[in-house]
């Protein structure tokens, strides 16, 4: 997918933290939105961070998902870097569980916002579906498909039956 349009930009601290980011991946695929992701660490790898960020928004990016864990400043410096939403992602880590890692994210000092989700898959998972929202604005075919889906999910639920006694 490299060098292509790719309208988010999905990025993680490390490859560890795929088996919970692929959940937003996922979610932009089933939609049929372009993304691009990367393992790409703010501590371990901050220039090749920055460098890809740039070719990003050279071929269109119009948000990024930060996806990271424990002492969690990916997110944040994601979004110093930039002008477009920035959607973090808290991945559970081994100690505290993703709680340092959501406070990392959700505690940003006012004036450099990160839009923070639920830690772990489900987290994931919406940060991609709030992208979709997000694109949706400008895209009616795109927002016709998260209709569809807003509605699938109703009809289940409807459809439902609660086990008897
Ligand atoms: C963070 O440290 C990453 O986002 C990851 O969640 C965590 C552990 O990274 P690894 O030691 O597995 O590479 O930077």
């Amino acid at each position: 997918m490299k060098g292509r349009v790719s309208a988010v930009g999905i990025v993680m601290g490390s490859t560890s933290d795929w088996e919970v980011m692929k959940e937003a991946a996922q979610q932009l695929k089933d939609f049929g939105v372009t993304y691009e992701a990367r393992a790409l660490s703010a501590h371990r790898t901050p220039a090749e961070l920055t460098a890809w960020m740039e070719d990003m928004e050279k071929r269109g990016c119009k948000t990024f998902i930060a996806g990271a864990g424990a002492a969690a400043h990916l997110a944040g410096v994601v979004a110093a870097q930039t002008l477009l939403p920035v959607l973090g992602v808290p991945t559970p880590s081994k100690y505290l569980k993703g709680l340092d890692s959501l406070l990392s994210m959700v505690q940003m000092p006012k004036g450099i916002p990160v839009a923070t989700f639920a830690i772990g898959e489900a987290g994931a998972a919406n940060a991609g579906l709030f992208a979709v929202a997000m694109l949706a604005l400008g895209d009616p075919a795109l927002a016709k498909r998260l209709k569809a889906f807003r509605a699938k999910q109703a009809d289940a639920v409807k459809r439902a039956k609660l086990p008897e006694l």
